[in-house]
């Protein structure tokens, strides 16, 4: 919840207690620069012992609520027919309106298993952005992801209330340009992830959901974040204020064919599932998850992931629980702009993007900006950030570099797990580097893997700038910071 102080200042205040709690250190510059160079500038293979503040993703690194323990507790074990897989159904059925479902080990699982049985090899999948998963497992079919996003997603300091919106029009040329045979389905992402986590609004999805309907396109719903695409259409959009998170998730859900999810986001809990209202579509896919995920009843979670899951659907569409990382977004966001660090605005529902090509222009996009500073930042913090660039891009089938619309580097804010100290702590750092940018210079490669290349590359800092900047943030901060 925000609340206003008497100076007039409004701060997120979280809407929870800490009844469990991790400890963390802080490690010296000294040693941050050690542990990055051998993590080769990939804030991924750090070890987290060397880390102070995990800031790399929202997913998998959530807090659990009480009622969630409690579902660990209670689960019904069994590999086939457990009464928590029903129970679950039941909470789906319940929050999402879908009669059908499928749980899958993690979100990826669902976006291998959706494109092999609707997709084949050539065909075209239009989306209004690509998720690097996403992507990878359409082109691992040889079928091909066209994005469709509008003019102003591309512009960082914007203040349109849905960047995450498809260009109808451009959908409608690209179907006169390929043809509809050549498109499998439409897949729509609620609140974009690598266009800084924004939200589509309801009237724009209605419209695509028309343009299939006019064409006989399945649309496909990546739900990974939901919850926060709901509440932003609650803030931002004419006509939906006076409804609740959950009705507009409901909503949202009945305009789908096929819905799926990460779980290990909105419902705070390792795993996934799919769903839809189509028997004959979920009759299709369900063969495949004993041979891929496991059998039906767990599909490849455990039964107690599944029952941890079951409370946290039903918590997700809760406010303070879905708005829970947007508004300690939108206070560090507005604060780093306050101090004129380039942020991605408006705020949106995953992180605090900065814009690293604005940060370091003199950085080239073929030396990975965004890279850079997530290791920058690592450095002068000891928090972990995700580089969301062209090291983000794998290369084309010619080995030639793809680079990527945004540069960016994502400080994600874990559902209930930090405070308002620990960004200011973060805001203080970033303000630093900013004074210090000029010490920053690229990155190489030195190692690359053919496919989702930013998880387990190695890179190298150009003309050793890391040190560079260690050593000038030791003289400022002194040994033990
Ligand atoms: N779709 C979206 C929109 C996602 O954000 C993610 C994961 C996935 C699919 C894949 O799900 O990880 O469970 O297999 N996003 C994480 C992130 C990894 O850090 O943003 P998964």
């Amino acid at each position: 919840m925000k609340l206003r102080l008497s100076s007039g200042k409004e701060i997120p205040v979280e809407m929870h207690k800490a009844r469990m709690v991790q400890k963390i250190w802080l490690t010296p510059a000294q040693e941050r620069l050690k542990a990055i160079e051998e993590a080769g500038y990939n804030t991924f293979q750090l070890k987290n012992k060397d880390i102070f503040l995990d800031m790399l993703t929202d997913s998998g690194t959530n807090a659990m609520s009480d009622n969630q323990f409690a579902g660990f507790i209670t689960t019904d074990d069994s590999y086939a027919g457990s009464m928590t897989f029903y129970e679950f159904e039941e909470a789906v059925q319940d929050v999402l309106g879908y009669k059908y479902v499928m749980n899958v080990h993690q979100g990826r699982a669902a976006e291998h298993l959706i494109p092999r049985v609707l997709a084949k090899p050539g065909d075209i999948i239009p989306m209004n952005y690509h998720f690097t998963t996403t992507k990878a497992h359409i082109e691992l079919i040889e079928a091909i992801c066209l994005e469709i996003f509008i003019d102003e997603a591309l512009n960082t300091e914007s203040s349109h209330p849905f960047k995450g919106n498809m260009d109808p029009q451009k959908l409608r040329d690209a179907i006169k340009k390929y043809g509809k045979e050549k498109i499998a389905f439409v897949r729509m992402e609620a609140s974009t992830n690598l266009l800084g986590g924004q939200p589509f609004s309801m009237e724009n999805y209605k419209e695509i959901r028309k343009i299939c309907d006019e064409h006989g396109f399945l649309l496909v719903l990546d739900g990974s974040l939901v919850c926060e695409n709901a509440y932003f259409i609650w803030k931002r959009e004419k006509g939906y204020e006076n409804k609740t998170v959950a009705e507009i998730v409901k909503e949202m859900c009945s305009i789908a064919d096929i819905f799926y999810l990460s779980g290990r986001k909105n419902t705070c809990v390792r795993g996934g599932f799919i769903a839809t209202n189509n028997k004959e579509l979920f009759d299709e896919i369900k063969p495949w998850l004993p041979a891929y995920e496991g059998f039906f009843t767990y599909g490849g979670m455990s039964m107690r992931e599944i029952g941890m899951m079951v409370p946290g659907i039903r918590e997700m569409v809760d406010p303070e629980v879905a708005g829970c990382s947007i508004q300690q977004i939108d206070y560090f966001v507005n604060r780093l702009r306050e101090t004129k660090i380039p942020v991605v605005t408006p705020p949106g529902g995953l992180a605090c993007h900065i814009d690293a090509m604005k940060f370091l222009p003199h950085v080239p996009q073929q030396q990975y900006p965004a890279g850079a500073l997530t290791a920058a930042l690592y450095i002068a913090s000891g928090v972990r950030a995700m580089e969301r660039g062209t090291i983000s891009m794998d290369r084309d089938k010619d080995g030639n570099e793809q680079l990527s619309h945004l540069e960016l580097t994502r400080i994600a804010l874990p559902r209930r797990v930090y405070t308002v100290s620990h960004m200011e702590y973060i805001i203080d750092r970033v303000n630093w580097l900013y004074k210090h940018r000029d010490l920053i210079k690229g990155l190489k490669f030195v190692y690359e893997t053919p496919v989702l290349r930013f998880f387990l590359g190695k890179l190298e800092a150009l003309d050793n700038w890391g040190a560079k900047l260690a050593e000038a943030f030791k003289k400022e901060f002194g040994p033990d910071y």
